[in-house]
């Protein structure tokens, strides 16, 4: 069956940084707590005059520009956030007209943190109809944040990442399988209430952003996402007929160190194999697993032939695991990067 391939990656990561010791100036918070729960000591947090979309055009362009190629040549842009631009048009519209990309469809969608995994999957069916498209993960998380709620403030930071998909031509990173899933009983354990056409926005918690308040059961989420994340990647294993310690390196949704070192001891995968830079970012939402690409190739870790397996868990719930093969080390530009 035809595939389609990961031709080119563009990150990008805020210029601001806000440590935890930062964070404990504002909450009652510490950066012991913070570390010790979630590993993350610091995260990227847009600037005044960023949104969603100028990091998603900043990473996108930095995906065309690393490739070399041209806006005019994307047929769709798939852009997946939790944090749009505004309510009306897609965020992707924006960006369309940024890139100047004429011929592009473009559209949202919203997965929560497993949205990249699952805007993959469909960025993969088009292209494999031979069309060329830009998939965007892209959060800006801190602006739409209740910080009087330290249990889930700490957790964020901001980012976006984009990579283009075109039918595979044996270069780049070969989608070789994916299973994404979701389970839609569970959509009270970690949501956003407010704002949407079940619970207008009540205006007197607006003055204090509760309005932004994220619900979060954050020892459920951290169970289902531990099991969910385990079990659909042995079964995505399983599909492709390859045992664990023939995956090179697992890239996951970069949620917090504890899930990450779960997964892995569930999996028997030792941890140096498992990619880490939830220290730096904390949890980027849909852009995560696109920013630890980046980050990785940049920073020379994965070579040709090498085999990933990705996995994500979020919202919703939604959660996925996908199987990668490097034919080749895509072309990758990450602006903001840490060194
Ligand atoms: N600083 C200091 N103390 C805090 C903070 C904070 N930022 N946040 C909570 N606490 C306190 C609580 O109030 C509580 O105090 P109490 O015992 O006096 O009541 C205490 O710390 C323990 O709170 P718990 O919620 O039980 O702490 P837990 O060990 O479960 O860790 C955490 C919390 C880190 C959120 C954990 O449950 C977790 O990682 N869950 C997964 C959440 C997640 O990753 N969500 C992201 C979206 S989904 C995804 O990406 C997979």
């Amino acid at each position: 069956m035809a595939a389609s391939a990961i031709i080119s990656i563009g990150a990008y990561a805020p210029s601001r940084v806000v440590t935890n010791d930062d964070l404990s100036k504002i909450m009652d918070t510490s950066d012991e707590w913070i570390r010790t729960r979630t590993g993350i000591h610091q995260r990227h947090m847009a600037l005044a005059e960023e949104t969603t979309a100028s990091m998603s055009f900043n990473a996108a362009q930095a995906a065309l520009d690393t490739a070399t190629m041209d806006a005019a040549d994307l047929d769709w842009i798939l852009l997946c956030t939790d944090t749009p631009e505004m309510w009306t048009p897609a965020t992707a519209c924006f960006v369309q007209e940024s890139l100047h990309a004429k011929r592009a469809s473009a559209i949202d969608l919203t997965g929560g943190c497993a949205g990249f995994l699952q805007t993959l999957e469909l960025a993969d069916a088009v292209a494999k109809t031979g069309k060329i498209v830009m998939v965007i993960g892209t959060e800006l998380l801190t602006r739409s944040m209740d910080w009087s709620d330290r249990s889930t403030a700490v957790l964020f930071g901001d980012g976006a990442g984009a990579v283009i998909v075109a039918p595979d031509r044996g270069q780049g990173i070969q989608l070789t399988h994916s299973r994404t899933y979701s389970d839609g009983s569970q959509t009270d354990i970690l949501q956003k209430p407010y704002g949407g056409t079940r619970n207008p926005i009540p205006p007197e918690i607006v003055a204090h952003g509760g309005h932004h308040r994220i619900h979060m059961e954050g020892r459920k989420v951290f169970r289902h996402a531990v099991q969910r994340m385990s079990q659909s990647a042995r079964e995505i294993l399983t599909d492709v007929k390859l045992p664990v310690d023939a995956v090179d390196w697992i890239v996951p949704h970069q949620a917090n160190q504890r899930i990450l070192t779960a997964v892995a001891d569930a999996l028997h995968i030792p941890m140096n194999k498992v990619f880490s830079h939830v220290q730096n970012y904390a949890n980027t939402g849909s852009a995560s697993i696109i920013l630890a690409l980046a980050d990785m190739f940049e920073q020379d870790l994965i070579l040709p032939r090498q085999r990933l397996i990705s996995v994500a868990f979020g919202a919703g719930f939604s959660w996925g695991s996908a199987v990668w093969t490097v034919q080749s080390l895509p072309p990758t530009r990450f602006i903001g990067r840490d060194q």
